[in-house]
């Protein structure tokens, strides 16, 4: 008879880290991929640190009663984001249903606040300040946990997406690791520095076979090009139907509209779903990281990165890549250098000087803030300055190899993985089944001044939107975008197709040796997530949508949906029938939508009529124009919680008695706190009262019954 190998219950955790011998299990709650790099994080840490090993686990893959059979000389993490309305992740949600049941019940069955006495855990929580519910799924678990009769080790942790992640994390992690080596009875140094990857070269890609090297694919099916459905973890190469610009102005602050074609994909999406696009890494700092390396002549040699410790990798690094294919489509190189990173590169200096000043900068949050922080200086701009090459001149094969001696491993493990960027859908499948629409400002700033700049500021580009930017540009056969001349120059710029130093970051979009160029066109990958905002079923709801700015996308899908099942029901009421007519027992539809200039910035204005029009009246926008337009008797701008109180005697009646829906969309800081407050003085002032008081209990009723906040990507 033939041995079967007994590999334990897939979902039983605890098993998997006896049999492994893990001291450690990081769950994650993710969305985006930022929770789930922190638990890789803390696992390597861990690592090096004490030299224990660790599980990193998607909560959505574990069982959960096993919580009570961990041992007390073990430590689970939660390292945990919270959403919107103090929602968990959708892997994370199972687990917060389960854990929440106040009749939970765990494998060995302990009662009352013994249940999880053998649990010791620590907690860290990503959020954002800006949101009423700052952390809460952290601060809930941990809470629950504690009643449970489970032991926290050192505080609870918790990061502000908003402002300060990075240093909330950098500042929590030095006490809870000394409360853990306290706890488990484990020494510091025990780890010393180890690599994660092993690293080889196996030769250059032209001698390899081609289907078994990655040049910018996202999957192993991709590579292989077997077929599959579409997700996340297998994003789809869509061709572009349309790209164009809504606006440009002064070819400065410019917003892109895109169709995905998606007919062929098997894939679908409903309105208010958000789309992923993976972009790649602008030319400009492939080139520089190369360089930097000294790894510009081996840019095509392909090298196999296997996982010293496979539990870490959760998402498998796709392996042989070319060094180049690395840099252009897996690791964010664009991103701004981690103190982290820097403290760790400091040994593989060139000089005495450059590691001086790079453990300066990783041990030195001020210096770090001044130096790097502030003006956005990437990783490979830090080590051109810091060993004295000129951060500003065109990198090229001998002004910058100083760094060849960093381990290649060591690169890959201190830069993170290039993470897709979500838009919210502007269309609606009703209307465009075979097409996702996306609607982009094209982000740019213009960073603090620095001395690897010699003193100036300079302008820092968001790798998505000028990705796509770049991606629009090579679809209508246009050169790369030509951007602001008043400003100061785009650092470095190197690219076959722009000739002078003034464009955007130009982007790889042809070539034979890349994933996403088919048949003479580039493709997109991308893939859709699921979210909860939708239209109410019945059109006899009525509809507030909120949503200046980019804030409009998404609300152009809801319009257009609504539009898609006027037109049905025009259409059964037989030829003749007219909207007006046949939709007159229909809700309202008010859309707020505010921008600068009527002639400048109103994004869809040509569209709008034939909404209104194919809505029989139904449909009603309202238009906040914040510059060159009128404005109020005092002399300020009139933006859209001004109209929404010009009109909140039919508001609050959509509201209290028909039970409308509200949405609000875009600017989470500013404007959609000003929209609360105002809808909360509204309904206060309805209800013979006051905003504090009547005003914030209608809102939270609002809240708990449908009003969603929520935020272009
Ligand atoms: P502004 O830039 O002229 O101040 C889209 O960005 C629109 O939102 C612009 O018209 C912008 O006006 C406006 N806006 C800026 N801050 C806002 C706020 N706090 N509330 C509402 N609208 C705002």
């Amino acid at each position: 008879a033939s041995a079967v190998v007994d590999q334990g219950d897939p979902r039983d955790w605890v098993d998997k880290m006896e049999k492994n011998n893990k001291r450690c299990t990081m769950f994650y709650g993710s969305q985006t991929g930022t929770a789930e790099e922190y638990a890789i994080r803390l696992a390597k840490e861990a690592k090096s640190k004490f030299g224990i090993s660790s599980l990193v686990c998607d909560p959505e893959e574990y069982d959960f009663a096993k919580l009570d059979a961990v041992s007390p000389d073990k430590v689970v993490f939660f390292v945990v984001a919270t959403y919107g309305e103090g929602e968990p992740t959708d892997n994370a949600q199972e687990f917060m249903e389960f854990i929440m049941d106040p009749d939970v019940e765990f494998s060995q069955g302990r009662e009352g606040d013994d249940k999880l006495s053998n649990l010791r855990y620590v907690v860290f929580g990503l959020g954002n300040r800006t949101y009423e519910h700052y952390n809460e799924v952290a601060r809930k678990i941990d809470k629950r946990l504690t009643e449970l009769g489970a032991q926290r080790i050192g505080e609870r942790g918790e990061g502000d997406d908003d402002k300060s992640m990075e240093e909330d994390y950098l500042g929590w992690k030095d006490n809870m690791w000394h409360a853990l080596s306290a706890d488990l009875q484990i020494e510091e140094g025990a780890g010393g520095d180890v690599a994660d990857f092993a690293v080889t070269e196996l030769g250059p890609d032209s001698e390899l076979p081609v289907d078994k090297i990655y040049h910018g694919e996202l999957s192993a099916r991709a590579l292989l090009g077997t077929k599959g459905t579409h997700d996340l973890k297998n994003p789809y190469l869509a061709p572009i139907k349309v790209a164009r610009e809504l606006f440009s102005v002064d070819a400065d602050r410019n917003c892109v509209h895109v169709e995905f074609d998606i007919k062929d994909s098997g894939m679908t999406y409903q309105h208010g779903d958000h789309c992923g696009v993976w972009p790649s890494n602008p030319d400009v700092e492939v080139e520089r990281m190369l360089c930097v390396l000294g790894l510009t002549e081996k840019r095509h040699v392909a090298i196999s990165i296997d996982s010293l410790d496979p539990t870490l990798a959760k998402v498998p690094f796709p392996t042989p890549a070319t060094y180049e294919a690395i840099f252009r489509h897996y690791i964010d190189i664009s991103a701004t250098a981690s103190r982290q990173a820097l403290a760790m590169l400091a040994q593989f200096a060139p000089t005495p000087d450059a590691a001086a000043k790079l453990l300066k900068l990783g041990t030195d949050k001020d210096y770090y803030h001044e130096h790097v922080d502030g003006p956005s200086l990437k990783l490979a701009e830090v080590l051109q300055h810091v060993a004295g090459d000129d951060a500003e001149a065109v990198p090229n094969v001998e002004n910058t190899t100083a760094w060849k001696q960093i381990p290649f491993d060591r690169i890959i493990s201190s830069i993170s993985r290039l993470q897709p960027r979500y838009y919210s859908i502007s269309s609606s499948s009703k209307l465009y089944p075979d097409a996702i629409h996306i609607t982009a400002v094209v982000l740019k700033y213009e960073s603090k001044a620095s001395s690897a700049h010699k003193g100036k500021t300079r302008w820092v580009y968001g790798v998505g939107t000028n990705f796509i930017l770049n991606v629009k540009a090579a679809h209508a056969g246009e050169a790369a975008p030509l951007m602001s001349e008043k400003g100061n120059k785009a650092p470095n710029i190197v690219s076959s197709t722009a000739g002078s130093g003034f464009n955007t970051p130009t982007y790889r979009i042809s070539g034979p040796r890349d994933a996403h160029f088919k048949a003479g066109s580039y493709l997109v990958p991308i893939h859709v997530r699921r979210s909860t905002f939708r239209l109410p079923t019945s059109p006899k709801v009525p509809v507030i949508m909120i949503g200046p700015g980019t804030g409009v996308a998404p609300f152009r899908g809801f319009v257009q949906e609504r539009l898609a099942a006027a037109k049905r029901t025009i259409e059964k009421a037989g030829p003749g029938a007219t909207p007006e007519e046949t939709l007159k027992d229909w809700a309202d539809m008010y859309l707020f939508y505010g921008c600068r200039k009527e002639d400048e910035d109103f994004l869809y204005s040509e569209e709008w009529p034939e909404y209104i029009q194919g809505l029989g009246g139904k449909f009603h926008l309202e238009c906040a124009f914040s510059r060159g337009g009128k404005r109020k008797p005092d002399g300020s701008k009139i933006y859209v919680q001004d109209l929404v109180w010009g009109l909140r005697d039919t508001l609050t009646k959509l509201i209290l008695e028909k039970r409308a829906y509200v949405y609000i969309c875009g600017d989470a800081k500013h404007m959609a706190k000003s929209v609360e407050e105002m809808l909360m003085q509204m309904l206060g002032e309805a209800k013979g009262g006051s905003a504090e008081v009547e005003g914030a209990k209608e809102l939270k009723l609002l809240k708990e019954r449908n009003v969603s906040v929520f935020h272009p990507f």
